[in-house]
């Protein structure tokens, strides 16, 4: 997913065998309120094959000890295969190194560290940081932190109706005083697949860093750094097939040696004293403390498992679903779908003319359908559409048509109800 539309042509939909991958995952097969569940959550997290429980629980099991530490048999397990997951998440993300993989609690840690350790000691009252109307809180507020530590100004990228960026007023917001532009890959509330390779080339032009979110993007579609040619990238694991509490810190090794540590801690360090202090090598510097080694293995699983499927074929996939189901709400009538994007991963955000979001999303529960109703952790982006919130179905690899057509009945449930 480094930018779409794609110059080469896209695998097809049915390269992938859908009933094979759910079989993999052991919490589908259940029923909710006495209908076999229908998970359409997966903005907010998704589920985990067994391959994932079973690393973690063979971890626990066999080899649990601290990494870095130890000279017993234990620990040299537990270090290669929590650095073997390094490797892994490496070669997901086409990164030149692996001292470019920082481990951190998710994507939103990784923006944190990103805005503390590299952009405040470079950052001065002249100074501008570009975002835009659709990012995710955790992708606008620790820039509004840095801001208010050193006086910088935020700015912000308006979008059309569609969903879509506006890339002239991207333009005319870049200048000299831009020293960081940092946007979402793929909007949580909207779908919106933003043209990254032109908003990076954009921004490298006036000398500004770049930093994507990319949530919402990794666990959909192949994202290669260096495509990019951004300067920092975050994904979290547990969107990922993966568990939650961690997640990945992309930078190019330039950029990491110059940034400050994050945290002080264990790991962290080469030599202490209590006069100073020295760091460790990348990625150790940024890793202060006893990592989350399952959390790491179990990442490491998860990529496997998305690797194998093929990020291609998951791709196209997905966007067979989300245009069956974007071609049936939109026959309903009396729904609105926010973000209609030419360009979008599986995320339909609609409102149901007259019906508050979380009545929706009760009904549809009591239907075994799960989706998101809310914010979406996008208060300005909600502000932009004059809605207080939305209901969203969001895709992962084992959503069906099927799951659609639930949805669907569920809908038909509200409207019944409400028309009463
Ligand atoms: N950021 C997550 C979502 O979009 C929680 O639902």
């Amino acid at each position: 997913m480094s930018q779409a539309p794609d110059a080469a042509p896209r695998p097809t939909a049915n390269m992938f065998d859908v009933e094979a991958v759910r079989a993999e995952f052991p919490i589908l097969a259940q029923e909710v309120n006495g209908r076999p569940l229908v998970y359409l959550d997966n903005g907010a997290t998704s589920q985990k094959p067994r391959r994932v429980i079973d690393a973690i629980r063979r971890y626990y099991e066999s080899d649990n000890a601290n990494v870095h530490r130890g000279l017993h048999a234990l620990s040299g397990r537990a270090t290669d295969a929590f650095e073997g997951a390094r490797d892994t998440v490496r070669a997901f993300l086409n990164a030149a190194d692996r001292r470019e993989i920082v481990f951190v609690r998710g994507a939103t840690e990784g923006l944190n560290l990103v805005a503390q350790g590299w952009v405040r000691p470079r950052l001065g009252p002249d100074d501008e940081i570009v975002v835009t109307t659709m990012e995710h809180h955790s992708n606008i507020v620790p820039w509004q932190l840095v801001c208010r530590q050193t006086g910088a100004r935020l700015r912000v990228v308006p979008i059309h109706d569609d969903g879509t960026l506006d890339m002239e007023a991207f333009a005319g917001l870049l200048n000299e005083r831009t020293k960081v532009v940092a946007v979402a890959h793929v909007s949580n509330a909207l779908g919106t697949i933003n043209p990254v390779r032109e908003i990076i080339a954009m921004a490298h032009d006036v000398g500004a860093v770049t930093v994507l979110d990319g949530a919402q993007a990794a666990p959909h579609g192949a994202v290669d750094v260096q495509a990019l040619d951004c300067d920092f990238y975050v994904f979290s694991s547990h969107k990922c097939y993966g568990p939650s509490g961690m997640g990945v810190l992309w930078g190019r090794a330039e950029r990491l040696d110059e940034a400050e540590p994050y945290q002080g801690g264990g790991d962290m360090i080469r030599t202490v004293s209590f006069e100073e202090s020295t760091w460790n090598d990348l990625p150790y510097k940024f890793e202060a403390g006893t990592p989350n080694i399952a959390g790491a293995i179990g990442l490491g699983a998860a990529i496997e498992f998305v690797t194998a499927l093929g990020m291609d074929a998951i791709a196209a996939y997905e966007h067979e679903v989300l245009e069956y189901a974007t071609e049936a709400l939109g026959e309903m009538g009396g729904i609105r779908i926010i973000g209609t994007a030419p360009e979008k991963a599986g995320i339909v955000s609609f409102v149901v003319d007259g019906v508050h979001p979380h009545d929706v999303g009760t009904i549809a529960d009591q239907n075994g359908v799960a989706i998101r109703a809310g914010h979406h952790c996008a208060m300005p982006l909600m502000r932009r559409y004059r809605v207080p919130a939305t209901s969203r179905a969001s895709l992962a690899l084992y959503n069906t048509r099927a799951d659609i057509d639930a949805l669907v009945a569920g809908l038909h449930k509200v409207k019944e109800i409400f028309d009463r």
